[in-house]
């Protein structure tokens, strides 16, 4: 057992190598089946040494022993375990926050995984318990966004685009979020931009499809032309994710902007109820700014995706969304994908 001591010292070689897990995280993993490679850092060499070796089994007095160098910051599991780090802390992924060693684009991967993991169960499962986390990791991601908005690049980056229900939901997050810090950015300088409605705008976009959720899977999987009473059913889908919203107690202007106007256009050619700009509210727009930008960069069984630059361009030049945004849209696209100018939509 190791005792009670100053602070450790770990060479940043070390760190650069190796994440310290926490307590919380030690508590995530199987208690006796640790997922991954465990190593130790010997003080007195100041070397990493390994502790554990994944497919083992933990006897009990070395599960006490463990929680014990833990807690004194003495264990570390390897970066080259990325991948199943990841996959691990993304099933709890408030220990994102806690975890100071986890660099920006780590960080991202992980919100990445976590947020289509909770996102497709929830798609898959639409009832409330399944809703809560989802929930509660959307609010893990605005509370880091919150602090720092330009944090949301690393997460644009790593947009998926293979066209799936949660893939595109994550998308519209990430860009509507990115969106509506552009559109109020002198009020988030100002400080007057509340978290509540930043959290809000963030559960919108996510369930913006929500109604997609109750459309036949054979519909949207479809790779022929929809018949009128296919199309039909998908024509719906604004206003089944709205009537689904009071089961969630989501009952905000925010969200059901989101849910229900995100295909209706400024002049009126939209569905489901063919609203003018003005009866529009900014949630509404930025989601359907979004939710067409990401529908545009992904690659979906009727449609060719076009690069981000594109996708962007073409919409600064429709008039059927608000100028403003598509205009906010383009500038922020280009200054993120500049590098990617004209080149098919690649994961980065
Ligand atoms: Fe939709
Ligand atoms: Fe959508």
């Amino acid at each position: 057992m190791v005792g009670k001591k100053a602070k450790l010292e770990v060479p940043d070689l070390v760190n650069e190598e190796y994440y310290q897990i926490n307590t919380e995280i030690l508590d995530s993993f199987p208690k006796y089946h640790p997922p991954l490679n465990l190593f130790f850092f010997k003080e007195d060499v100041s070397r990493i040494a390994p502790w554990f070796t994944m497919g083992g089994r933990l006897r009990p007095d070395q599960v006490e022993e463990l929680a014990q160098m833990v807690k004194d910051g003495l264990i570390f599991v390897s970066r080259v375990d990325h991948a199943v780090y990841v996959k691990h802390i993304s099933y709890q992924l408030d220990l994102v926050l806690l975890d100071k060693h986890l660099m920006e684009g780590e960080i991202a991967d992980i919100f990445m995984e976590a947020l289509t993991m909770r996102v497709k169960d929830f798609f898959d499962q639409p009832v409330k318990v399944v809703f809560d986390k989802l929930q509660a990791d959307v609010l893990v991601l605005t509370e880091y966004l919150f602090s720092d908005l330009f944090r949301i690049k690393s997460l644009l980056r790593r947009m998926n685009i293979e066209h799936t229900l949660a893939n595109h939901a994550v998308n519209t997050t990430l860009v509507g979020l990115a969106l509506y810090a552009q559109a109020r950015a002198e009020d988030f300088q100002r400080g007057q931009v509340k978290r509540k409605y930043y959290d809000l705008i963030a559960m919108g976009l996510m369930l913006h499809d929500l109604g997609m959720s109750k459309v036949p899977t054979f519909i949207l999987d479809k790779n022929k032309p929809l018949t009128p009473d296919e199309n039909q059913k998908i024509i719906q889908h604004p206003k089944l994710g709205f009537a689904a919203l009071a089961k969630l107690d989501l009952k905000y202007p925010e969200v059901e902007e989101c849910v229900l106007d995100h295909h209706e256009r400024m002049n009126g050619t939209g569905y489901p109820q063919k609203k003018q700009g003005k009866e529009l509210g900014l949630s509404g727009k930025i989601c359907a700014v979004a939710d067409s930008f990401c529908a545009m960069i992904s690659i979906r069984t009727y449609a060719s995706a076009v690069s981000k630059i594109q996708a962007a361009t073409s919409l600064a030049d429709d008039k059927r969304y608000d100028a403003r945004l598509t205009k906010l849209l383009q500038a922020l696209i280009v200054t993120y994908f500049k590098d990617e100018t004209d080149k098919a939509p690649a994961k980065s």
